[in-house]
This record gives C-alpha cells, sequence and structure tokens, in this order.
C-alpha cells in the first residue's frame, strides 16, 4: 500500500501503491499515515518524497469508498495533509502521471512538488458533485491566487506539468527520474526554514476586486453548470478562504462538503464516472465479450467525404497518430475538404503548443488526400462519412468491397440508416459496423457503435479499440431506425414542437429544459444543426414534399399526431441559424445570437387559428415532464428491445452526445430518481391527455419494473429477457 525505503541515510521515500491509479483508499491513506510516522519518528530521516508506483501519483480519494458510510471511511486525508505541512522535516511530492483531487491536495500539504513533463494535476472533485474536501479549497488559493484557483476548482480542469509551474502549483518539471530529482531537491533543502512552504499560513493575496471576482465566477458557473450545486459551492468555499482564517475556512469548506453529499448530485456524478469506464466492457449474449476478443491491430485508416463530420473524424484520427487517407468526390470538394482539415489540424497544433508540447506538428498522423479509390487498397478501416443516401452509400461500400484488402473493417458514419442493409452489398458484412461519431467529431466524446446482425465480436472488439484510440467514448448499441441516441432525440424534440403547436413559445421551452441542464434547449439546437436536414430526410420517406399522399390530414401520418410546423418553416427559407431565422431570428446568416422573432408568433397564431388549436398556459413543470419522460419512455422501449443492454449506456450516450446534465445522472438514472411509479403515472395522464401522441404510451419494460417493485437501476437489466437482445 504505502511502503518506505530509506534512501543515502538520510531521505526516506514512501511509494504509494493502489493499483491501477494510486487512489486513496482508508488502507492506503492508513498505510500512508503509518510510513509518513515513522519516517517522522526515524531520526536517521531528514527529509521525505512521497511518490506514487508504477509512474501515477495519485488519483485521489478512492471514489468506490464513497459510498461506505462516514466512520466506516478510516483516517481523513485532511489530516494527513496537515499531519505532512507541520513535520519539521521537508516533504517533496514527486508526481509522475496525474496529481488529482485529494492526489493534488495531498501534493499541496508538501513542502515541495516536483513534476515529470508529461504529468497532470488539478482538483475534479466537481465533477464528481463535491468539492475538493481534503484542504484543496483553502490551500491552493493560498498557492496560487484566487482568480486561478476558482477556475481549477471550478472547471475541474487537469493542468500540463509546463502550466502548473508557470501557475506556481508545482516547483519543477523535469523530463525524466522525477524521483531521483525530488530527492536530490528533499536533500538540498534539510534544514532551511519551511515557514515560507507552508501552505496553510500564508495569506491569501486578494486582488482589490476580489469580490467582483467570486461574483463574476458564480455568474460564469451558474450559465456554464445549469442546475448543479457543486460548482457554486466550490466558489462558497474559496471565498472563505478570503475571509476566513485557514482553519475557519476548512470549517466552511467541510461544511460545504457535508452540504452537497446530502443532495443527489454526487451519486449521480459518481455513477455517471464509473458508467463512463464500464461501456467498454461490452459482452455479446453469445458470451463473447471485451475480454475475451481481441482487437485487430489499426495502423491506417480512410475518411469517405470531407463535409462537416469526415473532417472531424480526419481530424480525430490524426490527433491519435493514425495516417490517414482522405476521399472526396470530385477536386472541388476535395479542395474545400482539405483546406477544413488542415485549418482543423493548424487549431490542434496550436492548442499543444498552448499546452507546452515542443514537438505539436509530429505528434499528429499524417493525412493524405485523394480522388482515388485506389489509395485505399492498404488501409486497416475505412470510415464512410457521404451524404445521408441509402443509394449512395451502399455504391460506396460496393466499391470499397472492391478496393479494399479482405481484412479491412469497413465503418459508416450513418446517423440511422439500416447498417444490415449496408452490409449487405458488401463482400465481407462481417466486418461493416456503424461508427456514429457526433459533431463535431474531433472534439465530442462519444462514439455509437452500431453493431448489425452480420457484424462479427472482433469488428466490434476493433472498433471499440478504435474508439479507446482516440479517446472516446464507445457505447456498443443495436441496429434500429436513428439507434439509440437519435431515435430518443427525435421523440423530446417533436414533444417540443406538439408543446408550441398548443400555447408555448420556442424560448420558454428552451429556458425551461436549460434550466433543468441540458446545455442547449430543443429549439436553439435545430436552429444550430440547420432544420433543413430533417426536413431533407422528412421529405425523402415521404412524410412531407411530393410523395405524400394528396388528402393526408396536415397534422397526422397514419393514426400518430404530425407537426408541419418544422417543415412549413424550412418552404419559407427558415434553416436556422445558416439562414439568419429559424426558429429564432439572428443577426446575419451564420449569426449565433438567438432572439425571439415577432414573425414568428404572428405565423403561430395564423397557423392555430387555421389548425384550430386551442392555446392554453402551459407550465415548465409540463415542458419539463412531456419532453423528458417521452425521451426516457422511449429508453425503456430500447431497453425492451435489445437495442442497448443496459440503462447506463443510453446515459453515457445522453450525458457525453447530447448535452444532458451529468448531475442528474443521464435520462435513465434522473427516472430512478424521479421514481418510476412517478414517470409512469405521468405518462399515463399524458397519453390519456394525447392519445393521438402514441409515444407516449408506457413503454411495457416500464410497466414491469413498477409492478415488480421498481428495483435499482442496477437490477433492472436481471429483468430484461435475455432473447430480446439486438446486440
Ligand atoms: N478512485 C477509484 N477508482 C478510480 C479513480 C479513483 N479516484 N480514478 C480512476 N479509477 C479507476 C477507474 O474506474 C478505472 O477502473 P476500471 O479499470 O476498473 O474500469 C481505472 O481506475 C482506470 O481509470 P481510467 O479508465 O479512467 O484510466 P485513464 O488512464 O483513462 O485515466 C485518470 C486515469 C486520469 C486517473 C482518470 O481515471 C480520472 O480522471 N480519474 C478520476 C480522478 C478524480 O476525479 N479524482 C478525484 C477523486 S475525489 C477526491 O479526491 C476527494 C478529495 O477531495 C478528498
Ligand atoms: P455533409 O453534407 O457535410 O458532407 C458530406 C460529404 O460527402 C461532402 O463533402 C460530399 O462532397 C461528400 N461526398 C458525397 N458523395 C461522395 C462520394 N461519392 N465520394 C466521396 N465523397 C462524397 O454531410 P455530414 O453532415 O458530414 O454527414 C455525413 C454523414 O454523417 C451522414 O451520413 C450524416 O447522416 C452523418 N452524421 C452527420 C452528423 C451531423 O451533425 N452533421 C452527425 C452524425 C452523423
Amino acid at each position: 500500500m504505502a511502503t518506505f525505503r530509506h534512501i543515502c541515510d538520510s531521505v526516506a521515500v514512501i511509494t504509494l501503491s493502489n493499483p491501477p491509479v494510486n487512489a486513496l483508499s482508508s488502507a492506503l491513506i492508513q498505510a500512508l499515515q503509518k510510513a509518513l510516522g515513522e519516517a517522522i519518528r526515524d531520526s536517521a530521516v531528514e527529509a521525505i518524497v512521497i511518490c506514487g508506483d508504477k509512474g501515477k501519483f495519485c488519483a485521489g480519494a478512492d471514489i468506490r469508498e464513497f459510498n461506505k458510510p462516514s466512520q466506516k471511511r478510516g483516517p481523513h486525508l485532511l489530516l494527513l495533509t496537515d499531519l505532512i505541512e507541520s513535520n519539521k522535516k521537508p516533504v517533496v511530492a514527486a508526481i509522475e502521471g496525474v496529481a488529482l483531487g485529494g492526489g493534488l491536495e495531498l501534493a499541496l500539504g508538501c513542502h515541495y512538488r516536483v513534476a515529470h513533463v508529461q504529468a497532470r494535476v488539478g482538483l475534479p472533485e466537481v465533477l464528481l458533485g463535491i468539492l475538493p474536501a481534503a484542504s484543496g479549497t483553502q490551500r491552493l488559493p493560498r498557492l496560487i491566487g484566487i482568480a486561478a484557483a476558482l477556475t481549477l476548482i471550478t472547471t475541474g480542469k487537469y493542468v500540463p506539468a509546463r502550466e502548473a509551474l508557470k501557475l506556481g502549483i508545482v516547483d519543477k518539471v523535469v523530463g525524466e527520474n522525477t524521483v531521483d530529482e525530488a530527492i536530490r531537491l528533499a536533500k538540498k533543502v534539510i534544514g532551511q526554514p519551511l515557514g515560507s512552504r507552508q501552505l496553510s499560513t500564508l495569506p491569501v493575496q486578494c486582488p482589490p476586486n476580489v469580490e467582483a471576482l467570486l461574483a463574476e465566477a458564480m455568474v460564469k458557473v451558474k450559465k456554464q453548470f445549469r442546475g448543479a450545486q457543486s460548482p457554486q459551492a466550490c466558489i462558497e468555499a474559496v471565498r472563505a478562504a478570503v475571509h476566513l482564517p485557514y482553519t475557519e475556512g476548512i470549517k466552511k469548506e467541510q461544511e460545504l462538503y457535508q452540504f452537497l453529499n446530502a443532495t443527489h448530485e454526487p451519486r449521480a456524478q459518481q455513477y455517471a464516472f464509473f458508467a463512463e469506464r464500464e461501456v467498454a466492457k461490452w459482452t455479446l449474449p453469445s458470451g463473447a465479450s471485451w475480454k475475451t476478443v481481441s482487437p485487430q491491430p489499426i495502423h491506417t485508416a480512410a475518411v469517405i467525404g470531407l463535409g462537416t463530420m469526415g473532417r472531424g473524424i480526419v481530424t480525430s484520427l490524426a490527433k491519435a497518430k493514425i495516417p490517414v487517407v482522405a476521399l472526396e468526390q470530385d477536386k472541388r470538394q476535395l479542395d474545400i475538404g482539405s483546406k477544413a482539415v488542415m485549418s482543423l489540424l493548424d487549431r490542434e497544433i496550436l492548442k499543444m503548443e498552448q499546452l507546452g508540447h515542443t514537438e505539436a506538428t509530429n505528434s499528429l498522423g499524417p493525412v493524405r488526400f485523394t480522388l482515388d479509390y485506389d489509395e485505399l487498397k492498404d488501409v486497416d478501416i475505412v470510415i464512410e462519412a457521404v451524404f445521408e443516401n441509402m443509394a449512395l452509400k451502399k455504391d460506396i461500400f460496393r466499391r470499397l468491397s472492391v478496393v479494399c484488402k479482405p481484412e479491412a473493417f469497413l465503418c459508416t458514419n450513418t446517423s440511422g440508416l439500416n447498417i444490415d442493409e449496408i452490409a449487405s452489398v458488401t463482400n465481407r458484412p462481417q466486418m461493416v459496423i456503424g461508427t456514429h461519431f457526433f459533431s463535431p467529431a474531433h472534439i465530442m466524446k462519444l462514439l455509437e457503435v452500431v453493431r448489425g446482425c452480420y457484424t462479427s465480436s472482433t469488428t466490434i472488439s476493433t472498433a471499440m479499440r478504435l474508439a479507446k484510440m482516440l479517446g472516446k467514448i464507445g457505447v456498443l448499441v443495436g441496429n434500429c431506425p436513428s439507434f439509440v441516441g437519435n431515435r430518443l432525440m427525435r421523440l423530446y424534440v417533436e414533444q417540443a414542437v406538439f408543446l408550441v403547436e398548443e400555447g408555448s413559445k420556442p424560448e420558454e421551452i428552451d429556458l425551461a429544459l436549460e434550466d433543468f441542464g441540458l446545455a442547449m434547449g430543443p429549439f436553439r439546437m435545430m436552429d444550430l444543426a440547420g432544420l433543413d436536414i430533417g426536413w431533407k430526410a422528412r421529405t425523402e420517406i415521404g412524410l412531407t414534399g411530393p410523395k405524400l399522399p394528396i388528402g393526408t390530414p396536415a397534422r397526422q401520418r397514419g393514426s400518430k399526431r404530425y407537426s408541419p410546423l418544422p417543415d412549413i418553416l424550412c418552404e419559407q427559407g427558415r434553416f436556422g441559424q445558416k439562414s439568419g431565422q429559424g426558429w429564432y431570428k439572428y443577426e446575419k446568416s451564420g449569426g449565433r445570437n438567438a432572439m425571439p422573432d415577432p414573425w414568428l408568433y404572428n405565423f403561430l397564431s395564423e397557423y392555430r387559428c387555421i389548425h384550430n388549436l386551442k392555446t392554453r398556459n402551459i407550465t415548465q413543470e409540463e415542458v419539463i415532464e412531456r419532453c423528458l419522460y417521452i425521451l426516457i419512455n422511449q429508453g425503456f422501449k430500447v431497453l425492451e428491445e435489445g437495442i442497448a443492454s443496459d440503462p447506463k449506456d443510453i446515459d453515457v450516450i445522453y450525458n457525453n452526445g447530447y448535452g444532458w446534465p451529468k448531475h442528474t445522472g443521464g435520462p435513465m438514472y434522473y427516472a430512478s430518481l424521479v421514481g418510476l411509479p412517478v414517470v409512469l403515472t405521468k405518462l399515463e395522464k399524458y397519453y390519456e391527455d394525447n392519445p393521438d401522441i402514441l409515444d407516449l404510451k408506457p413503454s411495457n419494460f416500464l410497466k414491469k419494473l413498477v409492478a415488480s417493485g421498481t428495483p435499482p437501476l442496477k437490477e433492472w437489466r436481471s429483468h430484461l429477457g435475455s432473447q430480446s437482445s439486438k446486440l
């Protein structure tokens, strides 16, 4: 756990060891306390170095222990940091890999910090719904000032070693032998006064405008993390560092920690943290799994189509140092696409340089642009990202079958077309899979990996490995129209449009859902994505436009309610931001500043008159319930149909692809928080009021769970029949 050995008679080296990330479990804290006690008592020891085993200093408190009752958690890290700091022998932290959360707080208790150049430090507690509760909110502001500390503590950002040096968090950065360097430093400072190195004793350097700074930070976090309490508590704790002596500040830190812990947020965020890691551990009903099926190596890749998605996918591959061949349909598109890719790559290089990478250019994989399919003959994997058109995609996959080597995997970035239909035209349907990236593809963390009925487990394993190589979270789902994410999203957006027909304003709906915590309301989102995309898709399948049978009622398709509102906006040239008007108006075409549009109000009045729709007052509560519960209901249907194998898959998709607020855990976790019987009763009521909105009809699986006494979320899976799985 924590071992102690002597070096050159005078420096004791204590090594933290708790694989894989040396998290501070109660046992490790206890062992560290013991090792420190021995070193302090040993008269032969004049200085101490604390380091981490296997090149990782420490990733903070052991999150797996958070749900243990506090009295069973053993000695508190906070006391340990005070013990270290007050020790007369100098203590140096040798930081390799990471010093995060409690790991950084431990290092801040030390008198000196030496970091390896590739190490990262940070206080990510806010991302787990808590705050740094082992003096981080009190020591860090004393070390680096209020403004920088506020940024780190409220964003949870990880800071690379060179930036940490500039900020003053670490004293020295080395390229190698971090522990040796820490020992050298420890020896050098033996006998020197430690007063200025004891952070708890230092005054906080406050700028004259400190209150304005705190207020500004509060406004920022309220906007950025709507509905979440931990960022605000972090600011309150830093405010305490400004106004109170250290010991009082610590009391406030503890109080705020207890307050947060009594809310649902820490549990929700910690669930989201582990869910993101667990989705990588896929299993098929056949028994094949991430443990038993090896991925094939991917040394080279190709991307077809360099539009919005393709250019991001190329950039993502290049960032992962995978050489890419990028193919377009003609010279003009190739020129446009290649310029766009080069500009994205330049931006990546700039970002890396700002973070202190000296060889940023060399850290990207090479990209070759071409119009020639022959250049694809040796690549290990191809990702197709051309227009969303089945005939075109099939054409391309037929061609890939001929050109690519037999071992090459063929992936499609389709956002909802049938993977099996695409696979069926190839000579290797078992090697075809959906890799559904999210826009912008070089930034968004989510990759929906869509298994078709022919897809082999090796192909799944390789696609999931690709996600990891790209630094993304791959979630394995089954093949159905629009897969998981977009299938649920479509109903949510549709519900929002129905609410507008019934009397809401787009901005009221957006506000209600943004206050709930969603990154962007449905109308702002539609305007950003472009209303024409959905319009084209609906026209193609005959929901609107020339293929719509004559005599179809305007607000009905089959037995379902339909709103033609988005189609009419498109017919009027209102495509959203790109055309300067959509659900909102913008300062210009391509503008981003959404403003309520009086034109729309008049238009809506006329529309409601034509369709004989009576408006009514719609509460925020109804907006949230109808939009979110219909999405959640579809989540239960997706589970029932075996399209997703576990509720956490849906939650990870929503948290990482659709801006769902992590402090509520994700849609399915949120349903469990609200209570399944409540969700069911509300759905029943809304369905009764709106019998033509068929998707409000509660799913059988939801009803089954309620009838079984509402088991906790982790047991839902066991209530699903295994034969239903589409994985
Ligand atoms: N506690 C327990 N387990 C942890 C952990 C932690 N703090 N951090 C990571 N792990 C586990 C992961 O769950 C995963 O387990 P698995 O292999 O069984 O799935 C394993 O360690 C490896 O983690 P990753 O898959 O994330 O590996 P990476 O190499 O991609 O990333 C990391 C490593 C950068 C350390 C990343 O795991 C991370 O960011 N961890 C969270 C760190 C954090 O939030 N620390 C703050 C804790 S709260 C705290 O310290 C409170 C204090 O103020 C008192
Ligand atoms: P886009 O219209 O921006 O780009 C498509 C590109 O494909 C164009 O550059 C076009 O020249 C090229 N192309 C067309 N035919 C080609 C051919 N025969 N050979 C080579 N290149 C060809 O489209 P976008 O938005 O990038 O979408 C691509 C795919 O990704 C679609 O299937 C879409 O549904 C999917 N998708 C889109 C998302 C988005 O937010 N835009 C999100 C996730 C998936």
